[in-house]
């Protein structure tokens, strides 16, 4: 009797720990950033799609896309093309190296520096519930910066082959994207 107890006590633990890594592992997913505009692009919301469109983090990924990136990349000494190497996707666009199965269906490597880049992977907090609250957000992925600057240049320092130096107050209005403020 007291042995099967242990054998079900043992099964037990070993099934909770199981459990246990199993959420640690689970990712949460890109969903693309017209998932994102599909709430975030009306005048109200403030707009952040489009003023994400009409700015160069738009065209990251297109930038390797050239030329001139090649260059810079054979340059470095990368043997592959400018876009198909990592150490220059790791600033240019965002999930090119993960699982394919935390690709949504929507989400474009082509969009280069998109809302989850800055933001996080969105499959778990993009839901209009969550949301609206900002800790649950967090909770399930929502990446905020309370230290601009510092978040900035992580990308934007003298690894960047063609780095010219980091104004943070004048590059931040041009990308500013704030919510407005209710009335
Ligand atoms: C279903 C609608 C919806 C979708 C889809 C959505 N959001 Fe939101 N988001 C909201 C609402 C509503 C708020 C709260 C706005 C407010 O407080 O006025 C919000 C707030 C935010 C905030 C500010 C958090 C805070 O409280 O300071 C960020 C950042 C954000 N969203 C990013 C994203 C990103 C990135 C995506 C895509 C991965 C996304 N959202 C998708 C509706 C949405
Ligand atoms: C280059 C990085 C970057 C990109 C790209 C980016 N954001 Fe942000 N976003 C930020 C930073 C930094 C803040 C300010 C964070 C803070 O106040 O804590 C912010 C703030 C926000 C806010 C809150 C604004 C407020 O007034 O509180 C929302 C909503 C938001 N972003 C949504 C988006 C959406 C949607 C996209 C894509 C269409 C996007 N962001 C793309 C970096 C980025
Ligand atoms: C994931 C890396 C990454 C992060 C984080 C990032 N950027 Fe960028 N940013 C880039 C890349 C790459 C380009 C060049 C895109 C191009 O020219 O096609 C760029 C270009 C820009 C430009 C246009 C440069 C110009 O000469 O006009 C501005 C402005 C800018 N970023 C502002 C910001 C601000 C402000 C933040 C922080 C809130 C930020 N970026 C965070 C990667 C990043
Ligand atoms: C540490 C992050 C980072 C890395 C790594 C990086 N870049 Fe960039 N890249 C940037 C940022 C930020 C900008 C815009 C501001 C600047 O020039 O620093 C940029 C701008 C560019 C531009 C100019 C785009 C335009 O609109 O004119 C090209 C071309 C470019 N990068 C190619 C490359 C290539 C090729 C590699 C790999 C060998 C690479 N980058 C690696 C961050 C990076």
């Amino acid at each position: 009797m007291k042995n099967i107890m242990s054998v079900f006590l043992v099964v037990l633990f070993v099934s909770f720990l199981n459990g246990q890594t199993e959420t640690e592992k689970k990712s949460h997913s890109f969903v693309g950033s017209s998932t994102c505009g599909m709430c975030h692009k009306a005048e109200k919301a403030g707009k952040q799609l489009d003023i994400w469109n009409g700015s160069k983090h738009a065209l990251a990924y297109k930038a390797l896309q050239t030329k001139e990136a090649d260059a810079i990349a054979a340059e470095k000494g990368f043997k592959t093309p400018a876009v198909k190497t990592d150490a220059c996707l790791k600033c240019h666009a965002v999930g090119y190296n993960a699982d394919a199965a935390l690709l949504g269906a929507k989400f474009k490597v082509e969009d280069g520096v998109q809302c989850e880049s800055c933001h996080g992977a969105g499959s778990d907090y993009k839901d209009m519930k969550v949301m609206k609250n900002k800790e649950e957000s967090i909770s399930k992925g929502l990446m905020m910066h309370s230290d601009g600057e510092k978040f900035c240049t992580t990308c934007h320092n003298s690894e960047s082959p063609t780095f010219k130096g980091f104004n943070y107050a004048e590059a931040w209005s041009k990308i500013s994207h704030q919510i407005p403020i209710k009335k």
